[in-house]
């Protein structure tokens, strides 16, 4: 757990990392903020988990632990606080719920959810299955309680491929990012249908089984959006530039970027490479939470396409939470024991 530091030395502290991106002002409100969050947190006995795409400021002050989706998951699984505060998204913090049935899990914004997550329900689910009966259901971890629960095994962008194999069939349900399963259908030579439930399926009126994957057409909001023309447009004016794409952007435009994973392989690849500059095709903060941790690098960034569900989370509403015990994440028992397994399969593969 962070050392617990006074408002001075926070000051300082986000000051040396962030001057160049939030006037000294804002820095010394929020340091004020970030300082009551992190007396709270000691009093209640509570955990901070905060996801890579939050705002520089309250990433760079706040949480005991930052990351990705499955990252996050794993310490959420480790936590042994009274209360899990989850600066992320609904999915997120239901997913620790999940995982800590007897702790507080609070999501400090009601309005914090996912494009992804409310693309299909556990009735779409249960309707896909009995379309392909036998066919293991792998859903990512972008989905609600009730939909983890009709699923054999959840994945995120980092492993999703793994996932996948270690499941051992020739076809999977994959559900339900349609760009993250294009994408991943792409790398593994898998042939991809996405049925209509309306429509009979390819099988029941005799098609034949000529596809390795059922997909969905759930989309991201903010992924979505990018296009090569995007790309394009940048490469023109930065030649020399280099572009990573998240898996939830289409396939086009991961083909055309030249490297793709989760939100920390983004921010793994930028720390290890040397080049004159990097496009980060996602949640722009964190082009900006980078550009702070990494002063030498220099990040254009796309602020026009934002995820207005993480950006819902502020510093004054996670102090909110701690002060109010708001907002409380339940997951009905039924459902979370279900769940649960298909949590903790995608947990133990890399
Ligand atoms: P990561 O698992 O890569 O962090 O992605 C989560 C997400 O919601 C991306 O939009
Ligand atoms: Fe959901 Fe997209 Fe926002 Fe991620 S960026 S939380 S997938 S809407």
């Amino acid at each position: 757990m962070a050392v617990e530091l006074s408002v001075d030395e926070m000051y300082r502290k986000m000051k040396a990392m962030l001057s160049g991106i939030v006037p000294d002002f804002e820095l010394r409100y929020k340091a004020e903020l970030a300082c009551e969050i992190n007396r709270l947190k000691k009093e209640r006995n509570a955990v901070i988990l905060g996801h890579n795409y939050m705002e520089p400021a309250l990433y760079h002050s706040v949480p005991d632990f930052t990351g990705d989706s499955l990252e996050l998951s794993r310490r959420a699984a480790k936590a042994d606080a009274d209360i899990i505060v989850f600066c992320g998204v609904k999915f997120m913090a239901e997913t620790a719920k999940i995982l800590n049935p007897t702790k507080t899990v609070l999501l400090p914004s009601e309005k914090a959810g996912c494009s992804l997550a409310a693309s299909i329900t556990a009735g779409d689910v249960r309707e896909l299955k009995r379309r392909f009966p036998g066919v293991p259901v792998v859903t990512y971890v972008n989905t609600y309680a009730d939909v983890k629960a009709e699923s054999d095994v959840c994945c995120t962008s980092s492993n999703a491929a793994a996932v996948v194999e270690s499941l051992g069939t020739d076809t999977v349900i994959f559900l339900p990012d349609e760009y993250l399963a294009r994408n991943l259908a792409r790398e593994t030579g898998k042939h991809i249908i996405f049925p209509t439930l309306s429509e009979p399926a390819a099988q029941e009126t005799g098609g034949g089984l000529d596809f390795q994957m059922v997909g969905w057409r759930g989309r991201c909001e903010v992924h979505e959006k990018f296009t090569v023309g995007d790309i394009r447009r940048v490469r023109e004016q930065f030649p020399d530039v280099v572009i990573l794409a998240h898996p939830e952007c289409s396939p086009e435009v991961v083909e055309a970027a030249d490297f793709s994973g989760s939100t920390s392989a983004m921010i793994r690849y930028v720390e290890k490479t040397t080049v004159p500059r990097y496009l980060l095709l996602t949640e722009c903060a964190m082009g900006d939470n980078i550009a702070a941790a990494n002063p030498d690098k220099d990040m254009l960034r796309l602020c026009m396409v934002r995820c207005p569900h993480m950006n819902q989370i502020t510093l004054e509403d996670t102090l909110a939470s701690l002060q109010r015990t708001q907002y409380v994440i339940e997951v009905p028992e039924e459902i979370r024991v279900r769940a649960l397994r298909a949590v903790e399969r995608m947990i133990a593969i890399g």
